[in-house]
């Protein structure tokens, strides 16, 4: 798939979250002069960011396989033990979305990564017997975009709790410029600097707005692409100068319209913008935060000047 092609495989090419690739760095050269598994990995922060992409890196890294998959997909204890049985020593096992994994797979998961063993109960009533299955050294790696919905049971677990943090404007020209070379795409270092500043601190958000540019650059038969193109471009898919789509553009003037800019609470603000609170939360509101835009406060969620200003109210 083209997604792949573009996910960097080693972590020299992991462009930004220096952090992150020196706490990992360390972990990956300390593990393997012990020839041992990593330690488990719990990654959170706005979805986008390369939680996927650093897991793959790191079990390419270890020279394992790394079998992926999201919690909602394990709703029940069985799909989970299927996984954990048919893993391979060292191999790194990525749960996303770990803060919605049922209860029941998640008491299986404890002992599993704390011994590795597996305790499952047989039958029913009075003949039902707990049995304990062996499994093979594993590192999972959790990733979440809601640290605190975690059970501090389960938080506590993960030998390491990294963050990731939106990228800087000059990291995302790099991963902008990068891609464009992948896709055979000409484009300006301005260019790829207005696709990134209109990315939101997202790499996923920047392959996908430079996908759009490069449409729009084939079919006006346009090369390299410039800044003008880039923004003009990005101005036609609605993805304004701040990088704010139609939707953060819809919460925010719902915010000053129906609210006088807040406080608002999330339910409300939800309600009245037709966006789930959910996503709101997770997806829209970091990046607002982020830059600026809103505020949270123990009433509610506010609009700030600089929004008002933005969206011309001011
Ligand atoms: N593509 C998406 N994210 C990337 C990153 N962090 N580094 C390099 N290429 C990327």
């Amino acid at each position: 798939k083209q997604e792949e092609k573009l996910r960097p495989r080693r972590i020299e090419d992991y462009i930004g979250q220096k952090d992150l690739k020196s706490v990992l760095a360390i972990a990956i050269q300390a593990a393997k002069g012990r020839k041992e598994p990593l330690d488990h990995l719990l990654l959170y922060g706005p979805p986008g960011l390369g939680k996927t992409t650093m897991s793959l890196i790191l079990a390419e890294e270890m020279g394992v396989q790394c079998k992926i998959t999201t919690a909602p997909a394990l709703e029940r204890p069985r799909d989970i033990v299927g996984l954990l049985v048919a893993l391979q020593p060292g191999d790194v096992l990525f749960l996303d979305e770990i803060h919605r994994l049922p209860r029941i797979s998640e008491e299986i998961l404890y002992s599993a990564m704390e011994d590795f063993r597996l305790d499952v109960t047989v039958g029913k009533g009075n003949t039902a017997k707990t049995r304990s299955i062996p499994l093979k050294p594993f590192t999972l790696v959790g990733a979440t975009t809601r640290i605190g919905s975690l059970t501090s049971p389960l938080r506590d677990r993960f030998g390491i709790v990294q963050r990731l943090r939106f990228y800087e404007l000059d990291e995302l020209t790099l991963i902008v410029q990068r891609t464009a070379e992948i896709l055979k795409t000409d484009i300006t270092e301005e260019g790829a600097q207005e696709v990134a500043r209109r990315a939101r601190g997202t790499p996923r958000i920047a392959n996908r707005l430079l996908r759009r540019v490069r449409d729009f650059a084939q079919v006006k038969g346009i090369s390299p692409i410039s800044q003008a193109v880039a923004a003009e471009a990005l101005e036609l898919y609605e993805v304004d100068p701040c990088g704010l789509d139609w939707t953060d553009r819809l919460i925010l003037s719902a915010m000053i319209e129906n609210f006088k800019g807040g406080p608002v609470g999330l339910e409300t603000l939800a309600a009245s913008t037709g966006e789930d609170a959910q996503a709101i939360e997770d997806v829209y509101e970091p990046y607002l935060l982020q830059i600026g835009f809103i505020q949270r406060t123990s009433r509610g969620r506010i609009a700030t000047p600089a929004a008002w200003k933005h969206l011309g109210y001011v």
